[in-house]
């Protein structure tokens, strides 16, 4: 044989070959088990193939005869498209066609869809459509380890339907790392729980031979219930080091770490975990600016980020081999950590801190924190450096930081708003809530806030059953409780049209305006006053959205000129229309005005209905949703929230910034530094508080 293949020539540069994959050698052993058992628990390496070559494996070996579907769940959207994207192309077809993806307000897929990539999140809902998911034969759970708030109900729910199809439905279940025995635990039925009995037991011989093959051994760990296979993919060693002082501003550091290495090692790529996008924008801007600095002869770095809310072609630029001396370095969120994998990554920088969720029941605020990593994290963020050849991590903490780190991440299940999931599953028809079968258990504290949420939202009534047709409803919109319950209550306060745009430009989460540098940052600022409504920001949101749908739609340059975002708005287009299907579906007539067509200089809309002007009739349904998050303006500006305690902080791009209010609701909390601000606030009086939510006030 010649030692020149000719045949590598052809494949291409992207496509590392899939028979290379650590995966490819289990692939007989892994059909084999999915075939015997319902769930089969697979544990490996980041990077050998579960995600990928998994769903292939199984359409290949006739899963999705007969019309049926392979179902891959992901913690999050990104990843779930960016792997679509891949397999699509691994595949050889157009994503969408016989695999594609599905995420909240946007649906890939056809009735060729084969294989299907979503987010746990929507698995869930689709439960609510079809309980049994009779249209998947196999349902994989990538990345279950992250114990992610749906991930962990949505076991629950197929714990409970596996028990009505245990012949036809498979489970999968990928994980990173060990907590593997745990899951295959949680599946199994009580009969494979009872410990087996001690005596020796007679056997035949014939019982001896059929030992002897490879056929299922029952009393293994897992009875009949599943197996554990582990893809022991090759693993390099990293080597770790650690900072001798703690570093002041991690995101500094981390611009400073990237040269040093570039300056001082040899080649290869470096990925560097920050905690979000503005940490990630700041250091990709910072990197551009310095390295024009560097030796004119020098190998160039090329920063790019990864986060969610990039665009597709973005994202897809990570994946993409760097140019010839240039080295690329990666600023990622936690994506990287698990969920997306990049070849060639030689260096990882990893700041420590990782954006969670948390949720104070006293409160009643969820906030996103940057909080320090688990061990487990810091684990695994390091393994990325090892893929390909013997790596180098560098901690942005020092050695004893490490130590004090905990072991795992808490789950999201035990500190998280649990009123969306609950919601769902009493739709689902579990209403005891305490006998359902978590993974862990939610602490109570959780659960009677979310209850007593829902109770005044009148998604519930009193004896914690969901209400017909509001809680039923509200469970089916794809928007979280209290927009839902907005939505709900509009027509009767004649400004469903206008609550409809705000949902969806609410659903958009920020980035409505955008500005390209530093220079255009002032031309942003003017065009949002030039949309600002007294009002606040969600009558604001309807002004931009109107002048949008009016002119920026159609004239790019409206959209340039005003510094709006054209991709977010037309995405807030697209969710307006599919909200809009779901009332319909409701019997609820959406007779849009003709204010939304024939107002070409986005007036703010105060046109008055019945005796009330609209904008009053927006702020009063608004309430009658978002009356949990209220707040007062102090004389200082800041705000409190009802339950006291909190400051709050009015984000700076809202109109509230630096204005004065009484009181406000709002939609959500963010938190940047050890500031908790308020995004989308909008003035309400204190009188309707108690007028539409007599009971959640007279609880307080
Ligand atoms: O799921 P797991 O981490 O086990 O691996 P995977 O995501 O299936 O990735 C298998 C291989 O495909 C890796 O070597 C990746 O580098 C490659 N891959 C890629 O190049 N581009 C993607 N968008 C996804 C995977
Ligand atoms: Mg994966």
């Amino acid at each position: 044989m010649a030692d020149f293949d000719l045949s590598a020539n052809f494949i291409p540069s992207l496509h590392k070959p899939a028979s290379l994959l650590p995966i490819a050698k289990h692939r007989q052993n892994l059909l084999y088990l999915i075939e015997t058992y319902p769930v089969t628990i697979v544990v490996g390496q980041t990077g050998s193939g579960k995600t990928t070559q998994i769903p292939q494996y199984l359409e290949q070996a006739g899963w999705c005869s007969d019309g049926k579907i392979i179902a891959v769940t992901q913690p999050r959207r990104v990843a779930a498209t960016i792997v679509a994207i891949r397999v699509a192309e691994e595949v050889g077809c157009e994503v969408g066609k016989e695999v594609g993806y599905s995420i909240r307000f946007e649906d890939v897929t056809s009735s060729a869809t084969r294989i299907k990539f979503l987010t746990d999140g929507l698995l869930l809902r689709e439960a609510l459509v079809d309980p049994l998911l009779s249209r998947y034969s196999v349902i994989m759970v990538d990345e279950a380890h992250e114990r992610s708030l749906s991930t962990d109900v949505l076991l629950g729910v197929l714990k409970k339907i596996l028990k009505r199809r245990p012949n036809d439905l498979r489970i999968i279940i990928s994980s990173a790392t060990l907590q593997a025995e745990d899951f295959l635990r949680f599946f199994m039925n009580d009969e494979d729980l009872q410990p087996k009995s001690s005596k020796p037991k007679e056997v035949s011989l014939d019982e001896l031979i059929s030992e002897s093959s490879s056929g299922p051994q029952d009393d293994a760990f897992g009875g009949k219930t599943g197996r554990i296979i582990s893809l022991e993919g090759r693993m390099y060693p990293v080597d770790v080091l650690y900072l001798e002082t703690p570093a002041e501003d991690y995101v500094e550091k981390a611009v400073q770490t990237v040269f040093d290495i570039h300056t001082k090692e040899p080649d290869g790529d470096i990925l560097v975990f920050l905690t979000g996008r503005e940490e990630i924008d700041t250091a990709v801007q910072a990197i551009s600016e310095r390295a024009a600095t560097l030796h004119p002869r020098a190998q160039t770095v090329m920063p790019l980020p990864l986060y969610a809310g990039l665009s597709t072609e973005q994202q897809m630029y990570v994946f993409e081999e760097a140019p010839e001396n240039t080295r690329k370095v990666i600023f990622s969120t936690n994506i990287a950590e698990a969920s997306i994998t990049i070849d060639g990554i030689l260096y990882v920088i990893d700041c420590g801190f990782v954006k969670l969720r948390a949720y104070n029941p006293l409160t009643g605020i969820e906030t996103l924190t940057a909080t320090p990593i688990s061990k487990a994290s810091a684990t695994q963020r390091a393994g990325r450096a090892g893929r390909t050849k013997p790596g180098k991590c560098y901690r942005l903490y020092t050695e004893p930081s490490y130590h004090s780190l905990p072991t795992t991440t808490v789950p999201e299940i035990q500190r998280s708003n649990l009123a969306p999931v609950i919601l769902q599953l009493k739709a689902l028809g579990i209403d005891n809530i305490a006998r359902f079968p978590f993974l862990t258990s939610p602490p109570s504290a959780l659960l009677i806030r979310a209850l007593e949420l829902l109770f005044s939202l009148g998604a519930l009534d009193t004896y914690a059953k969901l209400t017909t047709p509001l809680g039923t409803r509200m469970a089916e919109l794809a928007v979280e409780p209290m927009m839902a319950k907005c939505l709900l209550s509009a027509p009767s306060f004649a400004c469903l049209p206008e609550i409809l745009t705000i949902a969806a430009m609410t659903s958009l989460g920020g980035n409505i305006f955008i500005h390209h540098h530093d220079g255009e940052k002032k031309k942003m600022e003017t065009a949002r006053r030039k949309f600002a409504a007294e009002e606040g920001d969600h009558i604001t949101l309807l002004n931009v959205y109107q002048a949008f749908i009016t002119r920026g739609r159609k004239e790019p340059k409206f959209c340039h000129e005003n510094s709006l975002n054209f991709k977010a708005l037309s995405r807030a287009v697209s969710i307006r229309a599919q909200l809009k299907r779901y009332l319909e579906r409701f019997g609820i007539v959406v007779a849009e005005t003709l204010s939304s067509s024939s107002n070409p200089n986005h007036q703010p809309l105060p046109l008055t209905v019945g005796g009330r002007d609209k904008g009053e009739q927006i702020r009063r349904c608004l309430t009658t949703g978002f009356f949990a998050h209220a707040a007062k303006m102090q004389p200082d500006g800041t705000f409190r929230n009802v339950a006291g305690g909190t400051v709050l902080y009015a984000h700076p791009t809202s109109l509230m910034f630096n204005r004065k209010a009484d009181w406000v609701v709002f939609h959500e909390v963010v938190e940047t530094g050890n500031k908790t601000f308020i995004r989308d606030v909008t003035r309400i009086e204190k009188g309707w508080l108690v007028e539409y939510a007599p009971e959640f006030y007279k609880i307080r």
